[in-house]
């Protein structure tokens, strides 16, 4: 290629808009699962929402596949297909979270029931043939909650795991340790059997844990920052807030309580936001004293290979003025 061609093919491809990631949600709604729903579903430019699975988590599944369904439709996306997944862990009983996010998993402001159905299909088989269908490398997926569905999906069609682009997910912790136990985070102590599947998947996974996402409090200035916006999105999403951070807030006694879920996808729109280790992580499946904990190689202290991309510290600001920004378009 001469020099003046190659100039023009750079300059075509520099210019040329980069596609949206097609994606995956999977989700436990959950206020903070609201917010990364309406993040992504507010932002088309760098994220296509695919379908978004709901799973046993923060509250049962009858709620969470409701929920996920009210969330859209206060987005104002109907059209977004929703899908019912697994019910429970899957070898456990069901843990879930009332006394962080209220009776419905979505307490705090007043939202209608929603209109739109639920699909036919299995959350599991949505995504098994939705990986399957598309062209390989090219679906990322995105759990905001236990790994019950992905880690299902995984075990019934071992062929998938070389179809997903990514995993990003919600969960774990190193430094801040547990939340449900002293030793675990929620989404990983819920269905240990699940993460361990997926952190030994080979799959490229980039995770979220407590480190970053107790770094993003949603503090008094950021809640007024959603209100001032004025709109209907912003000012629902103020008032789950107002409901959950009770319990952080009395718990941590910190200035706001953290937003978890939207970590991930506020990465898919602005990785820049977010810095960690690329390192070895280990799901505990054994000891009832510390199930659930991701015994994560931060230190580099064993030779266990790299799994997984562990973040560890956030622009939390950059954070909030995203959030706010694009929930503010809807
Ligand atoms: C995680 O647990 C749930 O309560 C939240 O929705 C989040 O996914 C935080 O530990
Ligand atoms: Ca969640």
């Amino acid at each position: 290629m001469d020099i003046r061609r190659a100039l023009s093919h750079f300059s075509e491809n520099r210019s040329r808009p980069i596609p949206p990631r097609d994606i995956i949600i999977d989700t436990d709604p959950g206020q903070d699962d609201a917010a990364a729903i309406l993040l992504a579903l507010a932002s088309p430019e760098e994220i296509n929402v695919l379908g978004i699975t709901a799973v046993a988590g923060n509250v049962p599944l009858p709620l969470t596949s409701k929920n996920t369904r009210i969330v859209c439709e206060l987005a104002g996306k109907v059209d977004v297909p929703v899908y019912a997944g697994c019910a429970s862990p899957m070898t456990r009983d069901l843990v879930t979270a009332e006394h962080v996010h209220g009776k419905t998993g979505l307490d705090g402001p007043v939202l209608p029931d929603p209109i739109m159905p639920l699909q036919d299909t299995h959350a599991v088989d949505f995504i098994i043939e939705t990986l399957r269908s598309r062209p390989t490398g090219t679906v990322a997926l995105c759990p905001l909650g236990p790994l019950t569905n992905i880690a299902t999906a995984l075990k019934r069609a071992p062929d998938i795991a070389g179809h997903v682009q990514e995993i990003v997910l919600m969960g774990g912790a190193y430094f801040e340790v547990g939340n449900i136990t002293p030793a675990a985070e929620f989404n990983i102590y819920v269905d240990p059997e699940a993460a361990d599947i997926v952190f030994k998947s080979g799959i490229k996974i980039t995770v979220m844990p407590l480190d970053v996402t107790h770094k993003v409090l949603v503090t008094p200035t950021r809640i007024k920052a959603l209100r001032d916006t004025q709109t209907k999105v912003c000012s629902a999403m103020a008032d789950m807030v107002d409901f959950f951070e009770r319990f952080d807030t009395d718990k941590y006694g910190s200035n706001g309580a953290p937003l978890h879920d939207p970590c991930v996808t506020a990465y898919l729109i602005q990785p820049d936001l977010f810095t960690g280790r690329h390192i070895n992580v280990e799901i505990e499946t054994q000891s009832d004293l510390t199930l659930g904990m991701t015994v994560a190689d931060w230190w580099g202290v064993t030779d266990r290979a790299p799994n997984a991309m562990f973040m560890g510290d956030v622009d939390a600001q950059g954070f909030f003025d995203l959030l706010t920004e694009r929930l503010a378009r809807l």
